[in-house]
């Protein structure tokens, strides 16, 4: 499929025209998710990568595409937005849930066995992966108690009778805001994570446990990227496009 991309062109226009650019870009580290709006040369160069490379390893993605549990090339543009709202709860919510504990203990058992020589990195990730996890458990609610429940409401309410039902917060852009906010706070800290620990570099003396823990944050990284794009880049869009215009 040939792929045209001209100097407007953002990472979101891409990523949502194209899903299968998205692992090429998490793998190239370029963000898709909360820097969606960037234009793409530019969030390519500023990766140091050239352009001409990356386009021509999305091309191939594109024809190739692969699957996995979290990373679907569906068209989310095609789908409800009940049925995206069910794909992110189903999939990325009741992830976070798993892995969020599964992580905390494992950081408990690498401090134990590693502290002494490593605290002066494990210390800073851990805290960093406190926050985070607090402040994606709260996240998690507020979506699945108001925003995804209003948002279905919405959708079903348009499609019977044309009208938008009453939104509590005024309209649904605020806690979209709130939830877009909270997102950003989420990257910086997985790239805070990625810095303290060198790109996820193992000590010469770690256990497999230290790899686990390095293994589950990595892919904790790649499945919130994945998460915070389908919210950032194509539901909260279509949600704001549909109150409008119902
Ligand atoms: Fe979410
Ligand atoms: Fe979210």
């Amino acid at each position: 499929m040939p792929i045209t991309i001209d100097t407007t062109t953002t990472v979101r226009d891409l990523v949502v025209a194209h899903p299968a650019a998205r692992q090429v870009l998490e793998s190239l580290g370029i963000d898709y998710c909360c820097g969606g709006g960037t234009r793409l040369a530019v969030a390519v160069s500023a990766a140091g990568l050239d352009l001409a490379t990356v386009i021509h390893a999305v091309t191939q993605a594109a024809e190739h595409p692969k699957e996995s549990h979290g990373f679907q090339n569906r068209d989310w543009r095609e789908a409800t937005l009940t049925e995206l709202v069910d794909h992110i709860e189903d999939t990325h919510h009741v992830y976070m849930k798993e892995a969020l504990p599964r992580l905390a203990d494992t950081f408990v058992k690498v401090r134990n066995a590693h502290g002494s020589r490593h605290d002066g990195m494990l210390q800073p990730l851990q805290a960093t992966f406190g926050d985070l996890r607090a402040e994606i458990e709260m996240h998690l609610m507020k979506e699945e108690q108001v925003l995804f429940p209003y948002i279905r409401q919405m959708e079903a309410s348009v499609k019977q009778t044309g009208r938008v039902p009453p939104m509590h917060c005024g309209t649904v852009q605020n806690p979209i805001r709130q939830m877009e906010l909270e997102h950003d706070n989420a990257g910086e800290a997985l790239a805070r994570m990625r810095s303290i620990t060198g790109d996820y570099a193992l000590p010469e003396d770690a256990c497999p446990t230290f790899a686990a823990l390095f293994e589950g944050l990595r892919e904790l990284e790649a499945d919130l990227h994945e998460h915070i794009h389908l919210e950032n880049n194509i539901l909260f869009p279509r949600a704001v496009v549909m109150e409008a215009q119902g």
